[in-house]
């Protein structure tokens, strides 16, 4: 697949609008999810280097911001987690290095995580729900809530590891697919 080489690459418009939404669905997505779950995963399978050559935020960097910025301060209460999928690298460290900057400067909810998994989106997520069906239990049991961003996840193999209504997709790579 053809794409950018270097690190970070010059943000296009179709991103812009992508972003916006993602800003938008995200500002209404935490509140209700955080209301209902105890516990929330957030996945975005193509993290990219969490910025843009212009300065831009990349949709992990939004994600972030968005949960530390919302005003609804009971969010902050609740099992937040974030995982970051990439499988170049160097963009992995760029992302880890945004992460950790933003981890100094706002105070970070005891309860909120953040991880960077360098790796392919498919084979991660596998490995990663695999091991919670060996295990027999559950990434986002009963009172919780797995969201997954910029992917193409085959659900059937996993869905019945997941709770009703316990995971949703919204895949942002291309904008008329929305799930
Ligand atoms: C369009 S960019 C990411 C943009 C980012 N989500 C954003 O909105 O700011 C896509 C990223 O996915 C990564 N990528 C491509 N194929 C991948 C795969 N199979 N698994 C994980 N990452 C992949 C690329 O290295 C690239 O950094």
């Amino acid at each position: 697949m053809s794409g950018p080489k270097t690190v970070t690459w010059v943000i296009d418009e179709h991103t812009h609008a992508k972003h916006e939404i993602l800003r938008k669905y995200l500002q209404g997505w935490l509140p209700i999810m955080t209301t209902y779950n105890g516990k929330i995963v957030f996945i975005d399978g193509f993290a990219g280097p969490g910025e843009y050559t212009g300065g831009e935020s990349g949709s992990p960097i939004i994600a972030i911001d968005t949960f530390l910025n919302h005003s609804y301060q009971k969010i902050r209460d609740k099992e937040v987690i974030f995982l970051f999928i990439e499988q170049d690298k160097a963009r992995c460290e760029h992302l880890e290095m945004l992460l950790s900057n933003r981890a100094q400067k706002h105070l970070f909810p005891s309860k909120s995580t953040y991880h960077v998994l360098q790796g392919n989106f498919n084979a991660t997520i596998d490995d990663l729900l695999t091991g919670i069906e060996d295990k027999q239990a559950s990434l986002a049991p009963n009172t919780s809530h797995l969201r997954i961003c910029n992917s193409s996840i085959n659900v059937a193999t996993h869905a019945q590891i997941l709770p009703n209504d316990g995971l949703s997709l919204m895949r942002l790579s291309g904008l008329s697919e929305m799930y």
